[in-house]
């Protein structure tokens, strides 16, 4: 059994606990390094804690340990476990909240995780030695899966603290072409004219259970104009209403954008009656 590095303790690995409200668990919220290590020397140390320390930096999370600091853990984790043909893996996750929440919370400590697992000896080059592989081809989608309820958040959580960073509480998404997806962590519809639109579903949002039962609410019980299409930035500045939708928010009237109100700046009209129709309707399944 190997022996692994847990929040300032070595221990077994099958002793090693970590909360299940951990961030780095609940959103993928954390940053990680794989180091091999050859008889005990390490390759490209200084590197790899120099990407470690740059993408903790980025994500926003305060974890200061100098490389003298990690070189010291990591040789004892490494004489614990033998000092072989090792990869080295460090992983340290915003921490343990007591609540799920996209914003970045306050007085958390990072968790700090480290173990070791046995690599290959370093290839040499020298003929007969080489090892090789065969390999698929794919187009790179990530992250373009964004229809996918992954608990991979992290690009949800920096797009929802940037809101939160500027004095709001969500942050709307547009993509390459200007086109409205999504906020960070719900749907989004607008008014214009009386026509409710929200952009319809395809690899760039969640498919909203919150927006598919407004949706069915919406055409079964009003003689509201509703479609799903693609929005234009332009469009959702110069919108009556906007809307975000989540299990969490229901319907959540926005009434400024980037400081700029939306419409009139006051809860628009169609959000009030849409509101009612999905209090008095959320309960009925859609599928029966
Ligand atoms: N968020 N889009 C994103 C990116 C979301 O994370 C969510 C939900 C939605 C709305 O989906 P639904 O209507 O099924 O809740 C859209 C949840 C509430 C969360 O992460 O807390």
């Amino acid at each position: 059994m190997s022996d692994v590095y847990l929040n300032g303790s070595f221990m077994p690995a099958s002793e090693a606990r970590i909360s299940p409200m951990d961030r780095g668990f609940l959103f993928g919220d954390g940053i990680y390094e794989v180091i091999p290590s050859y008889q005990g020397k390490l390759v490209g140390f200084t590197p790899h804690i120099d990407r470690m320390q740059r993408g903790l930096a980025e994500i926003g999370i305060q974890f200061d340990w100098s490389h003298a600091q990690w070189l010291e853990m990591i040789r004892q984790l490494l004489d614990l476990n033998g000092n072989g043909d090792l990869g080295i893996y460090l992983h340290v996750s915003r921490g343990t909240d007591s609540k799920r929440g996209h914003a970045f919370p306050s007085g958390v400590t990072p968790t700090v995780f480290a173990f070791t697992f046995a690599i290959n000896p370093p290839p040499t080059g020298l003929p007969g030695s080489a090892k090789s592989f065969q390999v698929a081809s794919a187009q790179d989608l990530r992250w373009k899966r964004c229809h996918i309820k992954s608990t991979a958040l992290l690009g949800n959580v920096l797009h929802h603290q940037q809101g939160v960073d500027a004095g709001y509480q969500e942050t709307i998404l547009f993509n390459d072409q200007d086109e409205l997806t999504e906020g960070s962590s719900c749907n989004a519809f607008i008014v214009k004219d009386g026509v409710i639109s929200t952009p319809p579903l395809d690899h760039q949002i969640l498919p909203g259970i919150t927006r598919l039962l407004l949706l069915h609410i919406l055409r079964t019980h009003s003689t509201l104009t509703v479609q799903e299409r693609v929005i234009s930035k332009a469009e959702v500045l110069d919108a009556d209403e906007v809307w975000l939708t989540s299990s969490s928010k229901e319907l959540m009237p926005v009434v400024a954008i980037d400081g700029k109100p939306v419409g009139s700046g006051e809860v628009g009209p169609v959000w009030h009656q849409a509101q009612q129709l999905f209090a008095a309707h959320k309960f009925d399944d859609p599928h029966q």
